[in-house]
C-alpha cells in the first residue's frame, strides 16, 4: 500500500511522514532511540546547534525497485561521512552500523511514503545531529539528539535531464582548513547569500572556487564538480575544503569500470575549462545536473551545450539511476536492502 500521491510531480519540499527514529545522548552514552509520530523538538535555549553552530546532518535516499522492494544506496557511507562530520565539531558520535539500522527502521516505518518504482520519485532521508543541553560558554554539548526524518521527493528534472547555467561566486562557502570536508549547516547559512545571487542573475546556483587562491573549481552549490575532458578523461576537483561526494565517488568508479574512461582527481584550474567537452554537478538530489554554461567574470563558456545533454554525462547518469532502482547491476556492497 502506498500513501495517494501525485508521485510524479513531488519537488523537494518538507512534507510530515509518519515516523521519525529519534535517539539521545546524555552521560556519556546513546539511548536505544524510538520511532515517534511527532516532529517537533522540545530543546534547551542554551543548545551549543542554536548559538555556535554545532550540528551537522546527511542526505540519502531510499529507491523502490521493479520487484516492489527497497534499496538504501550505499548507506554506510552516510553514516561515515556523518562520524567525520562529529568528530570534526567535536560532537558524540552516532555508531555507524546503528545509523545504518536506525535509516531502514525509518524507511520501514513509513513504506507507505516510499514512491512506486517507474515514478522517478524515491524518499529522502534526513539524519542529523545537534548539540542540547543547558550551556552558553563555547565548548562542546556534553548532550546530544540523533534523528532522522523521511519525505517523499520527486525526480529532480521532470520530463528529463536538462542543462543549465552557473555562475562563480566572489564568495567562499569554506575556508581553507575550516569545515567545507564536513557536512556542517555553518557551510550551508554562509552559501544563502552567493546563492541568491546567482539565482536573481537566473543562473542556477553559484560555483565556489577553492578558497585559498580563487583559481580552481571546487564546488557546484550544494554539489561536486566533474568534467570530461575532449580525450574521455573523467576529471574531478580534489581538495580539503571539498564536502566528499558519495555520487562523485560513484561516478569516479562507475566511468573507470563501466564506461572504460580513465580518470583524474586533483586541481581543476578554472583558466583551463576549455579543456572540458561536458561538465556537470552531482549529488543526492540531482544526481547529475548538466552544466550548460559558466559565467566567469565577463566570459559565458558553454561546454557541450545550453540546450542538450551530452552523451558521457547521460551514460553516467544512466548506470548511476539504473544501479540505485535496481534496474542495473551494483557494484559489491554499493545497495543495501530494508
Ligand atoms: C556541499 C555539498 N557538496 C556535495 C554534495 C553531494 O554529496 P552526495 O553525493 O554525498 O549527496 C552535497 C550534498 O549532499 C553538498 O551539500
Amino acid at each position: 500500500m502506498t500513501k495517494d500521491l501525485d508521485w510524479e510531480n513531488l519537488g523537494f519540499s518538507y512534507i510530515k511522514t509518519d515516523y521519525r527514529f529519534i535517539s539521545r545522548y546524555k552521560d556519556g552514552e546513546w539511548d536505544e532511540g524510538e520511532l515517534t509520530t511527532d516532529n517537533q523538538l522540545h530543546i534547551s535555549e542554551g543548545s551549543t546547534a542554536l548559538h555556535y553552530g554545532q550540528q551537522c546532518f546527511e542526505g540519502m535516499k531510499a529507491y523502490r525497485t521493479e520487484d516492489g522492494s527497497i534499496n538504501l544506496f550505499r548507506p554506510y557511507e552516510n553514516a561515515s561521512r556523518m562520524k567525520k562530520s562529529c568528530e570534526r565539531l567535536l560532537m558524540a558520535v552516532y555508531p555507524e552500523d546503528k545509523f545504518v539500522e536506525a535509516v531502514k527502521k525509518v524507511v520501514r516505518a513509513n513504506e507507505e511514503w516510499v514512491p512506486p518504482y517507474g515514478t522517478g520519485s524515491s524518499l529522502y532521508l534526513r539524519p542529523y545531529m545537534i548539540g542540547v543541553g543547558d550551556n552558553i560558554g563555547i565548548k562542546s554539548a556534553d548532550e546530544y539528539i540523533f534523528s532522522i526524518f523521511a519525505m517523499p521527493v520527486g525526480s529532480y528534472f521532470k520530463g528529463g535531464m536538462k542543462p543549465s547555467n552557473f555562475v562563480v561566486s566572489g564568495y567562499d562557502r569554506a575556508a581553507p582548513k575550516g569545515t567545507g570536508a564536513a557536512k556542517v549547516g555553518g557551510n550551508y547559512a554562509a552559501s544563502l547569500l552567493p546563492g541568491k545571487e546567482a539565482k536573481s542573475r537566473s543562473f542556477s546556483d553559484a560555483v565556489y572556487l577553492d578558497p585559498e587562491t580563487h583559481t580552481k573549481i571546487e564546488e557546484v552549490g550544494a554539489a561536486n564538480f566533474f568534467g570530461i575532458t575532449k580525450d574521455d578523461v573523467f576529471v574531478t576537483p580534489k581538495s580539503p575544503s571539498i564536502l566528499p561526494s558519495i555520487t562523485k565517488y560513484s561516478l569516479l568508479w562507475l566511468a573507470e569500470n563501466r564506461l572504460n574512461l580513465d580518470t583524474l582527481e586533483g586541481d581543476v584550474y578554472i583558466s583551463d575549462i576549455d579543456q572540458f567537452k561536458e561538465a556537470g554537478a552531482c549529488g543526492t538530489a540531482a544526481v547529475i545536473a548538466p552544466i550548460g554554461g559558466l559565467q566567469v567574470e565577463d566570459d559565458f563558456h558553454v561546454f557541450y551545450s545550453e540546450t542538450e545533454v551530452g552523451p558521457v554525462t547521460k551514460r553516467l547518469y544512466n548506470e548511476l539511476v539504473g544501479i540505485q532502482f535496481g534496474d542495473i547491476a551494483a557494484p559489491e556492497g554499493w545497495i543495501e536492502k530494508v
